[in-house]
């Protein structure tokens, strides 16, 4: 079966819903993406003075909000929080191989957002919809080692280290290294994840 990446889905969960990106969206978001945290710990950066710099809402920007629906070889939803209605963030399938029915998977949550089981959540149900639903055999990701409570994260979905890699960022000149993770469609435990 070939991933349907087309058609670009609304996913509901306890405290989300991944939705596909819509106007005024932009606006929103090049806020999220002028946090410091998410521009450091998503490597879009090499400096703390660089991770304090605004992300502009720039015609570049409007544009890939704008297209996002449009992509047919991946899938960009945004995170928006049930209770408030508000968007807080991103979550992406993307480098999809159609043959190996592999992708890449990548998250970021604003400080609006964070902490509250927001991007757990996120994750969970995007990867379900990866595995279950597009029939991807597996999906992988990098984590930058400062970046434990990302890892977490991952970890709680179902992820899992498959290797490790020196030198994968610098950062106010110090050498940070990545870990890869993968999630397995063979061992998929579900999302919540059933006991075993
Ligand atoms: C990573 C990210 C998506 C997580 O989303 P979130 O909504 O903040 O996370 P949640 O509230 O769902 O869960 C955070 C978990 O990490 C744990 N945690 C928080 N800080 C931690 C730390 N320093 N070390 C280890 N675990 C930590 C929390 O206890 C929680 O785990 P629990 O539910 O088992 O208690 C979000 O913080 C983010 O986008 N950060 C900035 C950008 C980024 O890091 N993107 C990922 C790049 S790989």
């Amino acid at each position: 079966m070939t991933p349907d990446l087309v058609t670009k889905p609304t996913l509901e969960g306890a405290l989300v819903v991944l939705r596909p990106f819509r106007e005024g969206d932009a606006e929103t978001m090049a806020e999220i993406l002028s946090d410091p945290e998410v521009r450091a710990l998503t490597g879009s950066v090499e400096t703390t003075a660089e991770a304090r710099q605004r992300q502009e809402l720039d015609d570049r920007l409007r544009d890939w909000y704008a297209t996002r629906n449009d992509q047919v070889d991946r899938l960009d939803l945004a995170v928006q929080e049930r209770a408030t209605g508000r968007l807080v963030g991103e979550v992406v399938l993307n480098e999809v191989d159609p043959d190996a029915l592999t992708a890449n998977m990548r998250v970021l949550v604003g400080p609006e957002g964070r902490g509250k089981g927001l991007g757990t959540e996120a994750v969970g149900l995007v990867t379900a919809y990866g595995l279950e639903r597009l029939g991807l055999r597996r999906i992988t990701l990098e984590v930058f080692d400062h970046n434990p409570r990302a890892r977490r994260v991952y970890e709680r979905v179902g992820y899992a280290a498959t290797g490790q890699r020196a030198d994968a960022l610098v950062f106010d000149g110090l050498s940070i290294g990545a870990t890869d993770m993968a999630v397995d469609a063979a061992t998929w435990r579900g999302w919540p994840p059933r006991d075993t």
